[in-house]
Order: structure tokens, then sequence, then C-alpha cells
């Protein structure tokens, strides 16, 4: 499996490289691409981590030779927000980068599963959606948004409230990776004993986590670490998939056949061919379904503006 990420000089893009020097199967090829040129220096440093997985590094402006032959590309690539903005401010600046970038995986690795971390995830799917529809190369089975650290949070919150093992609690989360729009359906989580009160005041937590950190981190950017470890969450689930795993399931904005929203943050079934099946959506209790209904308006918009500004 070669794996490219693109944006891999950048705050999540060096731990995310990393991460995935350190956990891809042996014998697998990664492949670092970012317009900073200390990219080749930052493969030559991983290169050094005794595992066998062969990492390239490439900059300049044409990513090309980084993403020929890829199975899976991971975009961390654009810029992150800083104290009082929304992922949504990010929209003018990031937008022309995924654009482009999308556009060369179009043209250099067609088939490859791709997962994008740029914000605002909820815009820049649809925008890469639009890119390869035009280039004749869109399969909606292998693009996805990476909302896995929404997933992260909550079962990091709720494990903590419940006295239970980290990692051992499942949430869903659905919708989409931006305020209301992202949805903890706690009410599902087997064992829960919190009431509902708590749990509301949780599902803020985890909506405005994203911003507790770049607050927290005073201007130097927004999440990078823990973004790191979801993205390569995310990755090593889709080459596990790729090369047969069997049963693998992880949440993701992907095309959805849903009447609601064109994208949503879905559970999915990953197989040989990226998803194999999305699955239902969770049961909402009373709150749950109310906070989904009002989130509709938001996350439509944001997609939208992704397609309009793709289709421009
Ligand atoms: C996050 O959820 O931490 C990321 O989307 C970065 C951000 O701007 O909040």
């Amino acid at each position: 499996m070669k794996v490219t990420v693109l944006g891999a000089a950048g705050g999540i893009g060096q731990p995310l490289s990393l991460l995935l020097k350190t956990h891809l199967p042996a014998g697998s090829q990664l492949a670092l691409y970012d317009v900073s040129p200390a990219t080749p220096g930052v493969a030559l440093d991983l290169s050094h981590i005794p595992t066998d997985v062969e990492v390239t590094g490439f900059t300049g402006k044409d990513p090309s030779e980084a993403l020929k032959g890829a199975d899976v590309v991971v975009m961390p690539a654009g810029v992150a927000r800083k104290p009082g903005m929304t992922r949504d401010d990010l929209f003018n600046i990031n937008a022309g980068i995924v654009k482009n970038l999308v556009q060369a995986i179009a043209e250099n690795a067609p088939k490859a599963c791709i997962a994008i971390i740029t914000n605002p995830v909820n815009s820049m799917v649809p925008i890469a959606a639009e890119v390869l529809k035009k280039a004749g190369v869109y399969d909606k089975r292998k693009l996805f948004g990476v909302t896995m650290l929404d997933t992260l949070r909550a079962e990091t919150f709720i494990a903590e409230a419940l006295h239970r093992q980290k990692g051992s609690v499942k949430v869903p989360v659905i919708g989409g990776h931006s305020g209301t729009t992202i949805l903890p359906v706690f009410s599902q989580v087997t064992g829960n004993t919190l009431d509902d009160k708590t749990l509301a005041e949780m599902t803020q937590h985890v909506q405005n986590a994203g911003t507790d950190v770049v607050n927290a981190k005073a201007g130097a950017g927004s999440a990078t670490l823990s973004m790191a470890a979801a993205g390569n969450r995310m990755a090593l689930a889709l080459v596990s998939a790729l090369r047969g795993a069997p049963g693998i399931v992880e949440p993701a904005f992907v095309e959805s056949d849903s009447s609601y929203a064109p994208f949503f943050a879905h559970q999915v079934r990953l197989g040989l061919e990226g998803i194999e099946e999305i699955l239902p959506l969770p049961k909402l209790n009373e709150r749950e379904q109310k906070d989904f209904d009002d989130m509709l308006q938001t996350l439509n918009d944001n997609i939208k503006k992704g397609v309009d500004f793709a289709q421009k």
C-alpha cells in the first residue's frame, strides 16, 4: 500500500506522518508532500526510524510524484484557525488549496481513497467531489471527510464521566465537523448512567472542543496532535480494509443517500473498494432529534457553499 500525505510538513502533517511511519504495515510506502521546502528533510528524519515503511519526501508546486500510485491520500494541507475564527472563516483560503490538490489527485491517483482533514470539512469534501466529477473519476465510495476527532473526543469525555477505561466506550457521532453539526449520540452508549442534562452539556463540550484547543494554544494554531491521531486511525482503517480485513466500521463525512443532506457523517463499513455500506443512523432521543433537525440548515448551507465554489 502507498499512503500519501498532502501537507506533510505542517502542524498536523508531521505527527501524522510519524504515526503512519510507525503504524503502517511492513512493506508500505509513505510519500510526503508539502509546499514547505523542509519536506524532504521531514522524510529523511522519519526514515531513520527502524520500521519497514519506505518514506519519500517531495516539495515544490507540483504534488504529482508524491501521488503516483497512491492507494490512500490523507490531506491535512491548508491553514488553521486562530482565536475568534470559526472553521468556516477558513473557507476562502483553504478552498483553492483543496481544489488544486484534488485536481492533482484526479490526474495522478484517480483510484485512491481520499481522506480530507482540511477545514471547513463540511465544505471541502463537496468541493473535492465536484473536482473529481469534473475530471470524470469520482467514486463516492472513496471520498471521506475526517470526522474521527469528534468521535475520539466524545469517547474520551464520556469514558471519563462514567469512570470507564478510555477507549472502551463507543459513541456514534453523526452530522458534520463544525459547531452544532457535530452530533454525538450519547443516548446510545451501552451502560450509560448519566442524565440527559449532563449528556446535553457533554454534547456542547464535544462541539466546542476544537475551539477550546484553538483558544488554549493562544494564536499558535488548532488541534494538531489529536487530529494526527484521528487521521492516522482513519488512514490505517482504509489501508486495512483495502488489504481485505473484514468488518471495519469507522465514522466519516461521506456522500449520503439520505434525504436530509447530500453529505453527512455516518458510520461506514469499509471494504476493498472503499465504502461497502453506510450504516443506518443510530436511534436518537428527543433532544438529539431536535439537535439533528436544527443542524440541517447549517450543514446544507456549508455543503452548498462548497459545491457553488467548485462549480464557479
Ligand atoms: C478540530 O476539531 O480541532 C479541528 O477541526 C481544528 C479546528 O479548527 O477546530
